[in-house]
């Protein structure tokens, strides 16, 4: 006898909420899509009453999804649930997920509520979802931290009006994997009608715990759903990770006796979509989609894995995507070939013209990089392949001078509103000229929080991916470009982040 264990991806929602993770429409619907392939349960798409482009994501996946369920977050308010129910509409199956916070701390400084006003929101929220949807999840936020009475009074209620889904969030990582896991159980026994939903964990990763907490509310508390995100990606150190969660279930599940409906072999190629999209670069030694996780550097290593795999192998390689990392396309690969490769890696053109210029582009990279990998051509998608038409700035041309003694000396030519512009600096290196050279006219003011450039698969020979992360009042966005050139990347992943502070819209936050 099994049991199934129900994966709720939230990369899309709590994971764009990391700042600088925010994503666009097709970016979302792209991410989408290969969560479907990953076979997750349920996608939360996003907010949809947090702005309109919120809501029309969370739409766009509705309608385009149709083996997983699709989930919008909301407020406990009847304006935000009625508007994940009509985002939702296209749906073959829709669950709206609604929340308040329980935990004295937040009910006092954040909702300024007392319990009893908190008491009544839930219910009336849970209700007046129910008789929208027929599949309602429910949050107490900040549920770890909350008085355990209270807790299970509003719960009892909330499944009284329909919940069928329980979750109960670990918002700030506070948990411990046995007393975390031991809650839940708690609150299982001792809630009279617990039996009449699905218990989920939902555990943030603040002490690097929200794997073990996660598997402890499964294996200890008996939850059955498990909220977690590609690359663990979330407000800061992030949420449980899928791909490790995952494989801790499979590859244990002597221990766990539970089965996931992941198709684990898309693991890596997810990991490097929402990577590539959002510019979080994955840590080398990350467990199950890090470079380093299937790399056995040490000879001693080496020679146990040739002589027989499971010396030092707890999985396969294969089995979680790394296989799939061969050469895809080439110099001679025509247009058809490249048309499909686009479509299975989920990409989707506007238009026949769209996939001309990709293609060209495609040609060009070809005829400088003799192996394309499918991260080439999703780098080359995600560094704005087919320009949107509300971009300010698009790359045109560089050229830069560094030799060894002189300060370095850079021309970049972009588009700023249509028209062709000319910067020149000087500046510290090759990098930090050509960025300058840009400022001297765009002028952002935009102060850079991060830089990093990665090779995307691996050699010399590979392009570089930057990501640029700039900061200007209060908003954080990521930009990422990829080319050969490192330089050209890092002006391309600059002009991108521009691009997004300028034309991000301002959401309402669920939970600031
Ligand atoms: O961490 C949290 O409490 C949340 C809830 C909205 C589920 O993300
Ligand atoms: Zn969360």
């Amino acid at each position: 006898m099994t049991d199934k264990l129900i994966i709720f991806d939230t990369t899309l929602r709590d994971g764009e909420q990391s700042p600088g993770a925010s994503m666009n429409k097709d970016e979302k619907l792209r991410i989408a899509r290969q969560l479907e392939r990953l076979k997750v349960d349920v996608i939360e798409a996003g907010f949809a009453a947090s702005s309109n482009g919120d809501f029309e994501a969370v739409q766009a996946i509705a309608n385009a999804i149709k083996d997983a369920t699709i989930c919008s977050l909301s407020r406990a308010n009847d304006r935000d649930i009625s508007r994940a129910a009509e985002a939702l509409k296209g749906a073959n199956s829709a669950r709206i997920h609604t929340f308040i916070a329980t935990s004295a701390l937040h009910m006092e400084k954040k909702l300024r509520m007392t319990s009893e006003q908190v008491f009544e929101q839930a219910k009336l929220a849970v209700r007046f979802a129910r008789n929208l949807v027929p599949d309602v999840e429910f949050s107490p936020e900040d549920g770890y931290r909350s008085d355990v009475d209270f807790l299970c009074r509003v719960i009892e209620a909330v499944i009284r009006e329909g919940a069928t889904t329980i979750n109960v969030p670990d918002t700030v990582g506070y948990a411990i994997p046995e007393l975390y896991g031991n809650f839940i159980k708690n609150l299982r026994e001792r809630i009279p009608n617990s039996d009449k939903a699905i218990w989920s964990v939902h555990c943030h990763n603040d002490l690097g715990m929200a794997v073990a907490n996660s598997l402890a509310g499964v294996k200890i508390g008996g939850a059955r759903q498990i909220e977690c995100t590609i690359n663990g990606l979330g407000e800061r150190a992030g949420n449980c990770s899928l791909e490790e969660v995952v494989m801790a279930v499979k590859t244990r599940r002597d221990y766990f006796g539970l089965d996931v409906a992941i198709d684990t072999q898309q693991i890596l190629a997810a990991s490097r979509l929402v990577s590539q999209t959002t510019g979080f670069v994955v840590q080398p030694n990350k467990a199950v989609v890090g470079a380093n996780a299937f790399a056995h550097a040490s000879g001693i290593h080496q020679d146990g894995v040739l002589k027989a795999r499971d010396t030092y192998e707890i999985m396969r390689a294969e089995d979680v995507g790394w296989a799939a990392n061969k050469i895809i396309l080439g110099k001679l690969s025509g247009r058809n070939a490249f048309k499909q490769r686009l479509q299975e890696l989920g990409v989707q053109m506007e238009s026949e013209a769209d996939i001309n210029t990709a293609f060209a582009k495609f040609k060009a990279l070809a005829d400088r990089k003799t192996e394309i990998f499918d991260e080439d051509i999703l780098a080359l998608v995600s560094d704005g392949l087919v320009t949107q038409a509300d971009e300010q700035y698009s790359f045109v041309s560089l050229s830069q001078h560094s030799e060894t003694g002189e300060r370095p000396y850079a021309t970049v030519v972009f588009k700023a509103n249509g028209k062709e512009v000319k910067g020149s600096s000087q500046g510290n290196g090759p990098v930090d000229a050509s960025l300058k050279a840009i400022e001297e006219h765009a002028k952002s003011g935009a102060e850079m929080v991060l830089y990093s450039v990665n090779a995307i698969s691996g050699s010399t020979e590979s392009q570089g991916e930057v990501t640029v992360r700039l900061q200007n009042s209060g908003r954080v966005v990521n930009g990422v470009g990829a080319d050969p050139d490192i330089v050209v990347a890092s002006v391309k992943a600059y002009l991108s982040a521009l691009n997004k502070l300028q034309s991000q819209a301002v959401r309402v936050s669920a939970q600031g």
